[in-house]
């Protein structure tokens, strides 16, 4: 007989008591904030499908900077448009690329913030694929000396980080080295490891067109119906040298981030993604939901499951809230 012995109330019954017995913190320092940075100057342009996030131009770029920097947020995870697109995706090594001059500009305002570069070439491909692109299929190999690039490109603009989300084979390793070469040693590398074909990036591709022209991504990122491979791909980047690996999406996927969590001991980034960004911006609009409410639960949620970073669109809002 557990009842009336035991009475699982008891540890409910207030505020206080509920705060001792808490599990799990959200906490500003385990959020990354993504910011798109756009050619030209003078440039806000608020992102349709993501209400309440904005493309800048570098000048423009530094006020939102400073914000972030005195909400606490310690990290920002920098994508780019660039001037101009190509076979190749050329622009997205450049020195006086997008992503590079806002790089350096970050550094130069805000030393202490932690400067994550995105390093992919789907924004920067005429056919909109993460890589190479030949005879209908992405090239896997081609494309690992062009991230190479990107990647050395961004470490040599400032960045803290670089972040690969084109799921090519071998690309952590391939990178590392690129670094290491480069005398960027220092520089770490947050994988997106188990990255799914998912149909949540949609608004993100909007913000940055970034959609493949023909086709989708499925012969190369994850099929949503599986997990045991998503350990397998986090295996991997951590031997060729992740040092952080991350899961995307997030909410439809907190069982692969527990997973991984519970396999590895490196830390663990869970991308809550444009979608469900979009998601609850429009359901709060309509007044359906309370949207406090909802973020607090959902990020926290990411962190009960095994997340030890969140990188999301929410950021500011959920400093402020917890601030
Ligand atoms: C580019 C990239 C994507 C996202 C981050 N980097 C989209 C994609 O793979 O199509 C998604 C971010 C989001 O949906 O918020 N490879
Ligand atoms: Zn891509």
């Amino acid at each position: 007989m557990v009842f009336p012995t035991h009475r699982m109330r008891r540890l409910r019954r207030t505020e206080t008591l509920r705060r001792m017995v808490r599990e799990t913190t959200l906490a500003v320092d385990d959020l990354i904030y993504p910011v798109f940075v756009v050619p030209g100057m003078r440039k806000v342009e608020e992102i349709p499908s993501l209400p309440g996030v904005f493309r800048f131009s570098v000048d423009r770029l530094m006020d939102e900077i400073r914000e972030v920097v005195d909400l606490g947020i310690p990290a920002v995870l920098v994508f780019g448009v660039p001037e101009a697109k190509d076979e190749e995706g050329s622009e997205a090594y450049s020195p006086a690329g997008t992503v590079q001059r806002a790089v350096r500009a970050i550094k130069h305002l805000a030393p202490d913030l932690v400067v994550i570069t995105d390093v992919c070439l789907c924004q920067y491909t005429t056919h909109g694929h993460c890589g190479i692109y030949e005879a209908g299929s992405v090239q896997n190999d081609a494309t690992l000396e062009v991230l190479e690039r990107v990647a050395v490109s961004h470490a040599e603009a400032g960045a803290d980080m670089v972040a690969p989300s084109d799921m090519m084979d071998g690309r952590v390793g391939a990178i590392r080295r690129a670094l290491d070469e480069a005398y960027f040693e220092e520089v770490g590398i947050m994988a997106y490891s188990a990255k799914y074909a998912s149909a949540y990036y949609g608004p993100f591709r909007q913000a940055v067109d970034s959609a493949p022209k023909s086709g989708d991504r499925k012969a190369y990122q994850m099929d949503p119906a599986n997990s045991d491979e998503a350990l397998r791909e986090v295996a991997l980047d951590v031997e060729e040298g992740a040092d952080i690996v991350m899961v995307k999406p997030a909410l439809a996927y907190l069982d692969v981030v527990r997973r991984v969590k519970e396999a590895y001991g490196v830390p663990v980034a869970a991308y809550s993604v444009g979608g469900e960004y979009a998601m609850i911006k429009a359901a709060a609009e309509k007044g359906w939901i309370d949207e406090r409410a909802v973020v607090l639960e959902n990020h926290l949620a990411m962190r009960r499951a095994g997340a030890d970073l969140i990188i999301t669109y929410h950021a500011k809002e959920i400093a402020k809230w917890l601030g």
